[in-house]
């Protein structure tokens, strides 16, 4: 089993082109999504949502948006992971509701209290795409366990990932854009720093 992990963690490189023609299953993108589902998350909160683009036209639109990435264009699939903020609020209706199940009953106030306070000083739209980055980085990795490529992209125009999928950027903030397919070109070797340089034990 660890041999095989690392063998996966290992599999798993930022494609950079993508064989356009070789496209996912509905099977494997719903894979790839529980992956992301799965995910772990500051108060149980899940502040993600995943909008999965499969269409050329979709695909293209986003790719200018990314600086004219190729991968974005030639990806089988594209899943904008979008941060949520409103959802967030103390106040919301979705707070109480995911709250409540990790806080039910009588507990569910005084965690709401805590929650307020910790809301107030936090910046919110940096915590939540954290986040976002943690289910995106369990996408990838599944998807590599499954033979799949991906390249994770941080270099997009935010103004307009979000003038495209028209998100409102009170509630939302595109954390991530992940693109999905098979790779058209070979992996370079693994560039990593070793774990002596990484580490510190105490
Ligand atoms: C948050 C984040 C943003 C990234 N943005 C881009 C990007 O815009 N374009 C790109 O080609 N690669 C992008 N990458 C991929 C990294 O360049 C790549 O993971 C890194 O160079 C290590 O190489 P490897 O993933 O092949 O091991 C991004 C990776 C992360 C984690």
């Amino acid at each position: 089993m660890k041999s095989k992990l690392l063998d996966i963690f290992n599999r798993r490189h930022a494609c950079h082109l993508f064989q356009a023609d070789r496209p996912l299953t509905a099977e494997d993108i719903d894979f790839i999504l529980e992956a992301g589902r799965l995910s772990p998350s500051s108060f149980g909160l899940e502040p993600w949502k995943f909008v999965v683009l499969t269409s050329q036209h979709d695909k293209l639109a986003l790719q200018h948006a990314c600086f004219q990435q190729p991968q974005v264009g030639t990806a089988s699939v594209v899943i904008v992971v979008l941060a949520k903020l409103a959802e967030m609020d103390p106040d919301s209706e979705y707070l109480r509701r995911l709250m409540s199940r990790e806080y039910p009953g009588d507990a569910l106030d005084a965690a709401l209290k805590n929650y307020r306070a910790f809301h107030a000083a936090t910046d919110v739209k940096a915590w939540s795409e954290h986040q976002c980055h943690i289910a995106a980085a369990n996408m990838m990795t599944a998807a590599a366990g499954i033979d799949i490529d991906s390249c994770a992209i941080g270099g997009f125009d935010p103004a307009e990932v979000r003038r495209i999928l028209g998100f409102d950027p009170v509630r939302r903030h595109p954390a991530l854009i992940l693109a999905f397919g098979y790779c058209a070109q070979a992996p370079g070797e693994k560039q990593r720093l070793p774990l002596d340089e990484l580490v510190e034990y105490r």
